[in-house]
């Protein structure tokens, strides 16, 4: 079992004005999928307060995975990649890529995620976009991959040979 925090980057649920609806579906299927979930939390769409909670999580609590939800698309304050981006220190683009072929399938509007991922530590960080279905459907997209993934990075005997474990 591997542990996660889910982080939900919005304006408007930060102000109260809208439900975080996201956050606790991805919490949902990360528990599903044998997750234990460490830690939940919202931020506005301000990239020093993103970096901030990330490097948190990252290095405080000991998550081996952190999802955030938001702000990965063209509005001017979706910078939920560029924060990502700047607090790790190996990048992990087969993730994104990924969940955007996976989404591609289903809108060609799936284009439109800057989402990111990469590493910090031992903690592996993977953006979503923002609306429920959206976020579950790119996570879904890359959930069966990620324990292998972890396993290599928390140092732990990783089988590669085998390509379905
Ligand atoms: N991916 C999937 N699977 N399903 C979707 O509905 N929506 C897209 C894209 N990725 C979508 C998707 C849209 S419309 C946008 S704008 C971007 O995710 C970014 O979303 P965000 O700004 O909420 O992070």
């Amino acid at each position: 079992m591997y542990t996660a925090a889910v982080l939900t980057v919005s304006d408007r649920s930060f102000r109260g004005q809208r439900p975080d609806e996201a956050g606790p579906l991805v919490c949902s299927l990360l528990e599903e999928a044998g997750y234990s979930i460490l830690e939940t939390g919202v931020v506005p769409d301000e990239q020093p307060d993103i970096e901030a909670a990330l490097v948190r999580l990252a290095d405080q609590t000991g998550a081996a995975l952190v999802v955030t939800t938001g702000g990965t698309g063209f509005s001017p304050r979706d910078v939920t990649p560029e924060a990502t981006l700047a607090v790790c220190e190996r990048l992990t683009p087969g993730i994104p890529e990924a969940m955007r072929a996976a989404s591609l399938a289903i809108t060609p509007r799936a284009m439109l995620s800057r989402a990111a991922a990469g590493i910090r530590g031992g903690t592996l960080i993977i953006n979503l976009p923002g609306s429920p279905r959206a976020a579950l459907e790119n996570l879904e997209a890359v959930l069966p991959a990620l324990e292998h993934g972890l396993k290599m990075l928390l140092g732990g005997p990783a089988d590669c040979t085998s390509a379905f474990s």
